[in-house]
């Protein structure tokens, strides 16, 4: 990224956009005039699949938009950027909770989205049962759908379910960097069970209603995504770290610091997905993320200082504490890092945002969005 025409959140957001849609044109050109359901789209990752949908239809398609209909159950509010989009017609807000049946309202859908689900570990610790619901009982809700489109003669093009490198646990030291056919080691009792087995038994209902029932659902493995849309409250930790900067204090570390981890920026992210919906097999699952650089939280920490430094004559350091809570380390893997072989050949997946860069306009995102503790 230039950075003399990138200095703050509105052209982040816009050189994104755009970069998201140049992308995509085979994408969203076989998904223009057609429907598109995103559940769980007031969401981070909803921040850019929303608006880049929306940004397609504003800049290349008019006369033939993507309907979008965002399903979410907004208990958090609906978010300031949703709201700002109300008045565009080729979206449309549904307030509903996905671990009850669908509403009849929702209509003929052509592509489907469930992202519904409490993604942060602070969060769904917090709430597993809920956290379950939504990623089992909300995923079966919207393949019945798809299997009933199916039967009435009106058979939907796509749906993305919306997995986690969360499945594979704690991967031993040979399976790094870690394949699609790598299979797990994962607790199914421990603190972060309600979310790895409810991902794992997600996939294994998507993978049979694809064998049996023909619908053509796939799988994305999201690797530790950010960027613009990221609550700064969320509990994960560059929000976190980026937090202590804007309210100049030093950088809380609640690990030693060694844990390792591979940060793909949210706009590679989002192109991938949408490539998996529309590219990607039946039934098939999907790294997305990159797979270098790994980088310890210590050296993520030392990057957050040093960019909050240049931006925002931060002053403050790293420091150690301990977390209140007993089970923030317990099943956290030590390093997490894909192949992505697979996205890349099949589907022509190719994130390009490097770390730094990244960090940078993710930075520029928060300190635009200030006032916003929701962000
Ligand atoms: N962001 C990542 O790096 C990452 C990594 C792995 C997996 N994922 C998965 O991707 C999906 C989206 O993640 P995100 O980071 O945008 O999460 P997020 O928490 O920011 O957004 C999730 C959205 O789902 C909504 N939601 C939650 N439960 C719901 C329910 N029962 N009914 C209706 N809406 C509900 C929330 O209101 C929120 O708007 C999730 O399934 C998550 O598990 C994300």
């Amino acid at each position: 990224m230039n950075s003399t025409d990138q200095d703050n959140a509105a052209s982040v957001v816009e050189h994104d956009l755009e970069s998201i849609c140049n992308d995509l044109t085979d994408e969203f050109g076989a998904m223009s005039g057609r429907r598109l359901m995103i559940a769980g789209g007031a969401g981070f990752l909803g921040y850019y699949l929303v608006q880049s949908a929306l940004h397609w239809n504003r800049t290349r398609s008019r006369s033939n938009p993507i309907r979008v209909t965002v399903l979410d159950n907004f208990v958090r509010g609906t978010p300031a950027w949703l709201t700002a989009l109300t008045a565009d017609p080729s979206l449309t807000l549904l307030t509903h909770d996905v671990s009850l049946p669908l509403p009849a309202g929702i209509g003929r859908q052509d592509f489907l989205i469930h992202a519904a689900s409490i993604a942060s570990p602070t969060y769904y610790r917090r709430y597993p049962i809920e956290t379950m619901d939504a990623n089992i009982n909300g995923l079966r809700f919207m393949l019945d759908y798809c299997d009933g489109a199916r039967k009435r003669g009106e058979p939907v093009e796509g749906m993305l379910f919306y997995s986690s490198s969360e499945i594979y646990g704690d991967p031993s030291p040979d399976a790094i960097p870690t394949p699609e056919g790598y299979r797990g080691y994962v607790s199914c009792t421990g603190p972060r069970a309600c979310y790895d087995e409810s991902k794992r038994f997600g996939e294994t209902l998507c993978v049979n209603f694809a064998q049996q029932r023909g619908v053509p659902v796939k799988m994305a493995r999201p690797f530790n995504n950010y960027g613009p849309g990221l609550k700064i409250t969320d509990g994960r930790v560059i929000p976190d770290f980026v937090r202590n900067v804007m309210e100049g204090r030093d950088i809380i570390m609640l690990s030693d610091g060694s844990p390792k981890r591979t940060f793909c920026y949210v706009a590679d992210a989002v192109a991938g997905y949408y490539k998996i919906l529309v590219k990607g097999r039946s039934g098939e699952a999907y790294n997305i993320g990159v797979e270098t650089p790994e980088i310890s939280m210590a050296e993520l920490a030392g990057k957050v200082v040093s960019l909050g430094r240049d931006l925002f004559g931060y002053e403050g350091k790293v420091v150690r504490e301990q977390s209140r809570d007993a089970d923030y380390l317990i099943d956290n893997p030590n390093r997490r890092c894909p192949v992505i072989a697979k996205a890349r050949t099949e589907l022509g997946y190719d994130p390009k945002v490097t770390i730094d860069d990244g960090l940078r306009r993710s930075m520029l995102w928060y300190g635009g969005n200030r006032q916003a503790s929701e962000a």
